[in-house]
C-alpha cells in the first residue's frame, strides 16, 4: 500500500498535509482554547492589579520571554529545578486563565520565571534588575537600570477596563508616581504564587546527627569561604553584616539550627534553600565559614 503512495505524489502530499493538520490542531489550537476557559478556573488565582497588570506589559514590551519562559512542564527535572522541594509544582491549565496573551515562551536562555514569585526578597529582583551581575556574578542578563523612569498610567484604567479585571480606585491610585521597576517587581512577586504549591513541599524532617563533620577542621571552612561568597555573600554581605538578608556573624543559633535553615530555606522570607544545589557537606562547609567569624561586628 505505501508503494503505491509513494508513486501518487499529490495524493501523498494532501495525507501528509491532512495528519499534519490534525497534529497541529491538537497541540496547538486545543491549548488555547483551554487556558482562557473559565471551567479551568483555580479558585486561589486571582486577576493582575493594576500594578501587576503595568509590570506584564513592560515584561512584554522589553521581550523579557526571548529568554524566561513561563511555564512549569510536568517533568521530573522541570520541577525540581523551577519548583523545588515539591512534587506538584507544575504549571497547571487554571493559573493562566487571566494571561491574556501567555508567556508561556520556548527559550530558556535564563530560568524559568513561573514560580519567581516568593522566591526572592523584593530588593533582590530591585538590585538584580538594575545590576544582575551583582546578585549572580556569571548572569549574563542585561542591565534594566533604565526601568527606574516613572510609570505611564495614563491608559492603567482603560486596560484594566479592556481586561475585565476587577480594581479599586485606591489601586489605580496607588499607581501613580511609582517607576516601571516598582511595576515590574509586584509582577514578579504574583507570579506563580497563587496557588499553594509550596506547602506541598516536602520540608521533611532532616534526620540523623546534625553534628559538622568539618569541626575543627580548618580546610573546611576556607572551601566554605568561598561557597558564601558564590551563594550568600550578595545577600547577606561580603563581610556577613548583613544587606538584604540578616547578618549572619551575630547569630545566636546552634549550628544544627543553621545546617535547618540553610538546607530548608525559610519559605517566603526570601531565604533559597540550599539543600538541592549544595548538598549536605558544603552546607556544612559554609557553616564551619560562618563559625569562624562569629561574634565580628
Ligand atoms: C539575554 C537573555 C535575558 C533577558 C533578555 C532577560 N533575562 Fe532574566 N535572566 C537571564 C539569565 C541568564 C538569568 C540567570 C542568571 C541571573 O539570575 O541573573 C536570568 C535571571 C532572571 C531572574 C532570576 C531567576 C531566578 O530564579 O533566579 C529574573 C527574576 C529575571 N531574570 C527577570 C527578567 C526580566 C523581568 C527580564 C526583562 C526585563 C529579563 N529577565 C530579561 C537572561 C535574560
Ligand atoms: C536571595 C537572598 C538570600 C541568599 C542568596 C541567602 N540568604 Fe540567607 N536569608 C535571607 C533572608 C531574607 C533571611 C531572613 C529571613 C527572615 O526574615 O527571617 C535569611 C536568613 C538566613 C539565616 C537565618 C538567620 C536566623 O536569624 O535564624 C541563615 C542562617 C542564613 N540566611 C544563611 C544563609 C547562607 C549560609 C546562605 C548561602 C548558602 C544564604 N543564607 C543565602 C536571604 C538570603
Amino acid at each position: 500500500m505505501f508503494d503505491l503512495l509513494e508513486k501518487k505524489p499529490v495524493i501523498l502530499l494532501l495525507l501528509a498535509a491532512v495528519v499534519i493538520m490534525i497534529g497541529t490542531t491538537v497541540t496547538m489550537i486545543a491549548p488555547f482554547k483551554w487556558i482562557n476557559d473559565p471551567s479551568q478556573k483555580i479558585a486561589g488565582v486571582k486577576p493582575y492589579t493594576p500594578l501587576q497588570l503595568e509590570g506584564r506589559d513592560i515584561y512584554i514590551r522589553e521581550g523579557c520571554n526571548n529568554c524566561h519562559t513561563q511555564t512549569v512542564r510536568p517533568l521530573v527535572a522541570d520541577v525540581a529545578r523551577y519548583a523545588p522541594g515539591s512534587t506538584d509544582g507544575y504549571s497547571k491549565v487554571g493559573e493562566f486563565v487571566y494571561d491574556q496573551p501567555h508567556l508561556w515562551g520556548s527559550r530558556r536562555t535564563g530560568p524559568d520565571l513561573a514560580r519567581i514569585g516568593g522566591k526572592y526578597p523584593g530588593a533582590w529582583h530591585y538590585k538584580h534588575m538594575v545590576d544582575p551581575q551583582s546578585m549572580v556574578p556569571k548572569s549574563n542578563m542585561p542591565s534594566y537600570a533604565f526601568l527606574k523612569q516613572p510609570l505611564d498610567s495614563s491608559i492603567t484604567e482603560r486596560k484594566m477596563k479592556a481586561l475585565g479585571f476587577p480594581y479599586t480606585q485606591g489601586e489605580l491610585d496607588a499607581v501613580k508616581g511609582k517607576t516601571e521597576l516598582d511595576a515590574m517587581v509586584a509582577y514578579l512577586q504574583k507570579l506563580g504564587n497563587d496557588i499553594p504549591w509550596r506547602k506541598a513541599a516536602v520540608a521533611g524532617p532532616l534526620v540523623g546527627d546534625l553534628k559538622n563533620p568539618f569541626a575543627g577542621n580548618a580546610a573546611g571552612g576556607v572551601e566554605g569561604k568561598k561557597l558564601y561568597e558564590e551563594n550568600c555573600a550578595q545577600c547577606h554581605g561580603k563581610d556577613l553584616k548583613g544587606d538584604i538578608g540578616v547578618p549572619l556573624a551575630e547569630l545566636k543559633k546552634t549550628e544544627g539550627e543553621i545546617f535547618t535553615t540553610i538546607y530548608q530555606g525559610l519559605d517566603r522570607l526570601g531565604m533559597p534553600a540550599f539543600g538541592d544545589t549544595l548538598g549536605k557537606e558544603k552546607v556544612w562547609k559554609v557553616i564551619s565559614y560562618i563559625s569562624s567569624r562569629k561574634g565580628e561586628k
